[in-house]
């Protein structure tokens, strides 16, 4: 291996092989994105659907689906017309342009609850943006998270987690960007209140991902969210959800909307725009209009470009339109409840938890609730699985998110079995 649990060079086949050993020359550990590290290093020749296929002929049903993105399948032949003929007329003006009203409207319109919307172009930037416009609307600085939450690899979020002990992540990260964050286990509602209690007046905001997706794909407890949304209303706190990974992919008002509980600020992503780069912080107008005034820096010179904003359009149309939801939850269903059996079948200890369209898989037991009893599971041996199942063809994480997209179907759902019965088989 090659420090690392899901690349162990020597088994990559020859094609992949040589084009990482040429990408790790030009590019530092050949990846452009320290996630991808850990990633299955097998180079992609192109993608179909919900289908990945390699430079060396292996194909593989994907459900990683890029960390998410892709919530419609790979190059989805209506959307990838519509953003390519809306590019035909230039990317970016440096002015405005029609589609980015149409876009920031639908995106609005979707959600329900949200007044106004600025895009960006990642998920860590707009988390920042909502952080940035919650201190200047309360006139604070601290801000309380979650362990096991993720918001981006800046270095006032960026944290190293429990097991090796919580504080900074990367050699180079200021730890002093850290000090203003109150770090809480999540789905604890009580500790929440203490440090309300006692530090109340000077919290700008609770941000959270509603449904920690990121770290076993966990639920929040019946009552979590509406006790926290009225705390943060008693301390006059802004509530955010970091909603890059639920947001469109639980339904078109994300979390939000399945949990029934409406936060202040909201940040957006990943299958907002179908694999195009956008993000969005949207939110209610008495706070998103103080970017307007000008007083609230949010800039970017690649925000609302004509690519991310025909992509952003077009992509939540689709998911209004067509509501492939049911569908989507119908496939997640049956994949878990196959791979439940399979692992029965092979006396093994597998755990399946989360929803049909984004769940985790785990070896052990336990009643899991937060980041610290997640860590009671065998997710090591997971990860050693995962890189199995890549050889068999399933493009899964390594830290045992699965995906799912519209774009599954029958087909997949029978090659997913077949390709995890025979991984287990080969791997026991
Ligand atoms: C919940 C959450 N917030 C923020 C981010 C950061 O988004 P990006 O990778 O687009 O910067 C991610 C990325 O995975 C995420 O899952």
């Amino acid at each position: 291996m090659d420090g690392d649990v899901m690349v162990d060079a020597a088994r990559l086949p020859v094609k992949s092989r040589s084009l990482r050993q040429r990408g790790r020359l030009r590019t530092p550990g050949g990846v452009h994105s320290n996630v991808r590290l850990a990633g299955p290093q097998r180079f992609i020749e192109y993608a179909q659907g919900p289908w990945l296929f390699d430079v060396d002929g292996q194909n593989y049903v994907d459900y990683l689906l890029g960390q998410g993105p892709n919530f419609l399948g790979h190059a989805p032949p209506a959307l990838v017309d519509t953003v390519n003929e809306a590019c035909k007329r230039g990317l970016i003006y440096g002015g405005q342009h029609k589609l980015e009203v149409e876009a920031a409207e639908v995106v609005c319109e979707a959600l329900g609850w949200a007044d106004m919307v600025r895009f960006g172009v990642s998920g860590t930037e707009s988390v920042q943006a909502a952080l940035r416009l919650a201190r200047a609307a309360t006139g604070r600085t601290k801000v309380v998270r979650f362990e096991g939450h993720y918001h981006g690899w800046l270095d006032n979020v960026l944290m190293a987690d429990g097991a090796t002990g919580w504080g900074v992540a990367s050699a180079g990260q200021v730890a002093g960007h850290l000090d203003d964050f109150f770090l809480l286990p999540w789905n604890d509602i009580d500790r929440l209140a203490d440090t309300l209690a006692w530090q109340g007046d000077k919290i700008a905001a609770v941000i959270m991902e509603p449904i920690m997706i990121n770290a076993g794909v966990i639920e929040p407890k019946p009552g979590y969210l509406e006790t926290v949304r009225s705390l943060c209303d008693e301390y006059g706190v802004v509530l955010i959800f970091d909603e890059v990974i639920s947001g469109f992919r639980l339904g078109l008002s994300g979390a939000a909307g399945r949990y029934g509980v409406i936060p202040d600020l909201a940040t957006y992503g990943k299958a907002m725009a179908g694999g195009w780069p956008v993000s969005a912080l949207a939110g209610r107008a008495e706070l998103m209009a103080l970017f307007g005034t000008g007083k609230v820096n949010h800039s970017g010179t690649f925000n609302g470009s004509v690519m991310a904003t025909a992509a952003t359009h077009a992509t939540v149309s689709f998911l209004r339109d067509h509501q492939p939801y049911d569908s989507i939850a119908e496939h997640g269903r049956a994949l878990m409840d196959g791979l439940r059996e399979i692992g029965t079948r092979h006396g093994l200890p597998l755990r399946v938890q989360g929803l049909p369209m984004a769940f985790h898989v785990s070896f052990g037991d336990g009643d899991v609730t937060d980041y610290r009893s997640l860590q009671q599971l065998n997710l090591a041996r997971y990860t050693s699985l995962a890189a199995s199942l890549v050889e068999h063809g399933l493009w899964v994480a390594g830290r045992g998110v699965w995906y799912v997209s519209a774009a599954h179907g029958a087909d997949e759902l029978e090659a997913a079995l077949t390709r995890f019965d025979k991984t287990l088989t080969d791997w026991a």
